[in-house]
């Protein structure tokens, strides 16, 4: 078996975390899960969640990955000492490879659209439902989402080959810096545009009957997606982090993520009121409204191009610790090479989000119940197996590893003593509880 390796900086480990942390989750899922969920009233739901779940989450995982010192499949069994748990490591594996399905189709479609600012020179003269026409045609009836999917896994694949340490590492450590600033110029700028003020009250107003189960779930959902928690991605992370402070670590990757988040918000919000878009439009919501605000912007063609390549970056970094769970896991599993095991993950990727791709065309056979299979395997992931995955994770650590074995671990990796306390109500009693009543809820058994 090839010699296991480590980040070299405490930065270089934050990096990728908070590297695989932002991408399209928080650029392309949260603005359209908040339209679809009631705008304010899902930002303030979702902040607590961060706060309340997410964040001890991330504690618990990159803790867990950090004591196992293994892969995602066999580190619960390894730390619990009980194998049975080592079914986390499966389901998450699992999830990684359903999250890996829809969202190369999301970041080929990224892609496109660098192209595509240069090809309609930004956008120009077209109205939003002009671009709501290109984005359906190029996305549900053409080729070129297969071609640009299999370009990003395989690009995906070459970096997990190279060393992601190096790579995600460097790269992460200037792109997410220039993410961050993109996004707030792009916030600035929607700020002076006219008729956005319905936006920003879309946004920020916290009409409290608009919390309903189905909200809360949707948040727990999207906090965990967006923190790339429950499904062994932090974990692995984790096994690779040999210094640094897990909660401090844990606490800036839960701010960053959230804050680019937030601001992807006050950009597209605005921006889609200003040009009387819908703001539950689903999934193509970032690709049609950005495009509308790029049309009408002096340097519309730079920016544009900007924003597409990093959100294909974000969305590299993203897919690169998704990938890289297989990789580890299969490679270890089966005695195989990373290369192998990288081929083999790579394989089956392309074959299922060519599906997932396919499922969105019309009359296509893989539409279950009205819904394509892309979107099935969107909702069950975020929705359910993430939260799933972190609330076993939770049970592991707080139930299965003695609370004196549990203490001395996070105080060698710089836990202050009076957080423990707090720590331990969490991980044992708060996050468990939490994420199953909220499921119950959702599911109609409470
Ligand atoms: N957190 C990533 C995003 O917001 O785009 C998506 C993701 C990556 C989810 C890795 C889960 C994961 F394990």
């Amino acid at each position: 078996m090839e010699k296991r390796t480590s980040f070299s900086s405490k930065f270089g480990m934050l990096a990728a975390a908070v590297g695989s942390a932002v991408g399209l989750g928080n650029i392309w899922k949260f603005p359209y899960e908040a339209g679809a969920n009631g705008g304010g009233a899902f930002l303030v739901v979702y902040l607590i969640c961060v706060l309340v779940l997410g964040f001890p989450a991330l504690i618990t995982e990159l803790s867990i990955g950090r004591m196992a010192k293994t892969n995602s499949l066999d580190a619960c069994g390894k730390v619990s000492g009980r194998k049975g748990w080592n079914f986390i490591g499966y389901m998450g594996v699992f999830s990684a490879f359903m999250v890996m399905c829809f969202y190369f189709v999301v970041a080929g479609w990224s892609l496109e659209y660098i192209c595509q600012t240069f090809a309609s020179s930004t956008f120009r003269d077209m109205d939003a439902s002009s671009l709501e026409t290109l984005f359906n045609t190029f996305a549900y009836s053409s080729r070129r989402p297969y071609l640009w999917l299999i370009l990003f896994i395989i690009a995906t694949a070459i970096i997990v080959q190279l060393g992601v340490q190096k790579g995600i590492e460097k790269g992460s450590k200037i792109l997410m810096p220039m993410l961050f600033l993109i996004i707030v110029i792009l916030a600035i700028y929607v700020i002076f545009l006219p008729n956005n003020t319905e936006g920003y009250q879309f946004y920020l107003n916290f009409d409290i009957s608009k919390i309903t189960p189905s909200v809360i779930l949707s948040a727990l959902g999207q906090s965990f997606f967006s923190l790339s928690l429950g499904l062994g991605t932090i974990l692995i992370y984790g096994s690779y982090m040999n210094q640094g402070n897990v909660v401090g670590t844990s606490l800036q990757i839960a701010l960053l993520d959230t804050l680019i988040a937030v601001f992807a918000g006050f950009v597209i919000f605005p921006a889609v009121f200003a040009y009387g878009i819908a703001p539950t439009e689903g999934p193509s919501l970032a690709f049609i409204a950005l495009p509308a605000v790029f049309a009408q912007m002096p340097g519309g063609t730079f920016v544009s191009l900007m924003f597409f390549s990093l959100l294909t970056i974000g969305a590299l970094t993203s897919t690169i610790s998704l990938l890289e769970v297989l990789t580890a896991s299969f490679a270890d599993k089966f005695h195989i090479s990373r290369q192998r095991s990288n081929i083999i993950a790579t394989m089956l990727v392309i074959i299922g989000s060519c599906l997932c791709c396919y499922s969105l065309t019309d009359g296509s056979l893989f539409n279950f119940c009205g819904k394509p299979l892309f979107s099935w395997f969107e909702d069950i992931t975020s929705d359910y197996l993430l939260p799933l995955g972190g609330m076993f994770m939770a049970i592991m650590l707080g139930w299965a590893v003695s609370k004196e074995k549990l203490r001395t671990a996070m105080t060698d990796f710089g836990m202050k003593p009076w957080f423990f306390s707090i720590y331990l109500v969490l991980v044992r009693f708060v996050t468990p509880t939490a994420i199953l009543l909220i499921m119950l809820r959702q599911s109609g058994i409470l």
